[in-house]
């Protein structure tokens, strides 16, 4: 009889500075709902700025939402090592300063450093970027991400899946973001089609 239980995958999620600390959070109450993931969570002081701001949650409130907890400061923690095996990284939200140190290999802190080794070891890396309008900076750095093998996800809200709330809006966009881990079965609905259209 095999008893070996299958070791649950690794997603790293990290939340950093940018407009959008909700899909960060979403996202990590997404993780817990698929199973059988071990979310491991950074969250650089500008995202905790972000978060207390935006939705009023503490850091004891946030904890508890993954499985791990790194400290962005802690430059030898598990996944700052190739050697430690993951499915992927998000940054939901991606300030523009995270991108930029990503899109220079910069590992000057644990996200981009996860990030960078996400890369290395050709996993899957989504920047869920946001920031409007955009400069020169900001587009190259996307370009470079993106020649490396990352993915850049503005979380720009679909309106054709009519949503009710900003939950469900939020949320839609966390899937088609999930979705391009591979994780599973899709989690955002397949668009159908307009009915009767030309
Ligand atoms: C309330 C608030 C909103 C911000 N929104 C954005 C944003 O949408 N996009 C962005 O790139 N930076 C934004 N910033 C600036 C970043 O937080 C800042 O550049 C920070 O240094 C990013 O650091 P981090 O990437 O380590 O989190 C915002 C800052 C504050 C205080």
């Amino acid at each position: 009889m095999n008893t070996r239980v299958a070791a649950p995958r690794r997603v790293i999620v990290a939340i950093t500075g940018a407009s959008g600390a909700i899909y960060g959070i979403r996202l990590l109450h997404a993780l817990r709902r698929v199973g059988g993931i071990e979310s491991h969570l950074l969250v650089s002081g500008a995202g905790w700025l972000n978060i207390q701001h935006e939705l009023q949650l503490t850091k004891d409130d946030v904890h508890p939402l993954a499985d791990v907890v790194h400290s962005v400061r802690h430059i030898g923690a598990s996944v700052a090592s190739g050697s430690f095996s993951t499915h992927g990284m998000i940054v939901a939200p991606c300030s523009m300063k995270t991108l930029a140190s990503i899109a220079h290999g910069l590992s000057d802190n644990l996200i981009s450093r996860a990030a960078d080794v996400t890369l290395k070891e050709r996993r899957r890396l989504v920047l869920m970027v946001r920031e409007t309008p955009l400069n020169l900076a900001h587009l190259r750095n996307m370009t470079a991400v993106t020649e490396m093998g990352g993915i850049v996800f503005p979380p720009v809200p679909a309106f054709y899946s009519k949503p009710a709330s900003l939950d469900e809006m939020v949320d839609h966009t966390v899937a088609r973001a999930m979705d391009l881990l591979a994780l599973g079965p899709s989690l955002a609905p397949a668009w159908e089609g307009l009915n009767g259209a030309a």
